[in-house]
């Protein structure tokens, strides 16, 4: 099957991880937004690699210069690739950071896979057909937000965002256990899949972020939208906003307005 194919290259790729040697940081535009050596050695890896798997299958990857979702990505396959999410992480030795391939067909999410090099943990799913963390089926947790600890994303490259980014923590802090930031958005999402967080909210992300992840989140049992509740996109930039089963029914408009 395609997904064992993908699942097998994406655990090669993270060896390319687990390997590196203080790596080479370049600076991309926004707040402290880098790319090492090793996010382009991993991203070329996959994109050699899956080519192979569907030869027909387009990519956007994060750091191939062609981060731009065009109108043509919208037929067919498309592979949606973020090398490294959490590449500040990786460069101050800060775990985790994980590897995303998200697999969109005609515009929608199909196949996704996330990996967490660190901890050997892969995340996978089909629409439709259920999430998995090691083959064992995951689902997000039943307990009400005050029993669950939450999960926001910085948006650092943003800096308009700031303020709000940080007004949306501060309200949310005293309706659950506590707060965290792990610096990968992917993984967070993984995270409320896994039943570990009950929600993650952050005010821009790329698709390469949640292209995988959303998916995995939703058949885990999360209801995944933008800040708004309108579904995302796949086409690009969004907010996000993920929770968990028992989180679903509870009304947030207070904590993001
Ligand atoms: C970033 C991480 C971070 C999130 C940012 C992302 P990168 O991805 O996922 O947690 O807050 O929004 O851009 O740059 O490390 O691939
Ligand atoms: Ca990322
Ligand atoms: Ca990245």
């Amino acid at each position: 099957m395609i997904i064992d194919e993908i699942m097998k290259i994406t655990k090669e790729a993270g060896n390319i991880i687990l390997t590196a040697e203080r790596p080479k940081v370049m600076e991309k535009s926004g707040h402290a937004n880098f790319c090492t050596e090793i996010d382009e050695k991993v991203q070329a890896f996959l994109i050699s690699k899956l080519s192979e798997v569907l030869p027909e299958a387009q990519f956007l990857g994060e750091e191939d210069g062609q981060d731009v979702f065009s109108s043509k990505m919208k037929s067919g396959y498309c592979f949606v690739l973020d090398p490294i999410d959490g590449t500040s992480n990786f460069i101050y030795g800060y775990r985790p950071s994980v590897i995303s391939v998200g697999l969109l067909k005609d515009g929608k999410p199909h196949i996704a896979v996330v990996y967490n090099p660190y901890d050997d943990m892969m995340f996978q799913a089909t629409d439709g057909q259920g999430a998995y963390m090691n083959g064992e089926r995951i689902m997000s947790s039943e307990a009400p937000l005050s029993d669950s600890l939450a999960v926001f994303g910085t948006a650092p490259y943003y800096e308009e965002l700031r303020d709000r980014s940080f007004d949306i923590a501060k309200k949310l802090l005293p309706c659950c256990v506590d707060l965290r930031r792990s610096g990968t958005a992917a993984w967070d999402m993984c995270c409320v899949a896994l039943g570990r967080c009950g929600l993650y909210v952050e005010l821009k992300v790329q698709l390469w972020d949640y292209a995988a992840a959303a998916l995995i989140a939703k058949e885990a049992g999360c209801r995944v939208t933008d800040v708004d509740g309108k579904p995302l996109s796949f086409a690009g930039p969004t907010s996000a906003l993920c929770v968990s089963r028992g989180v679903a029914g509870t009304d947030l408009s207070s904590v993001l307005q």
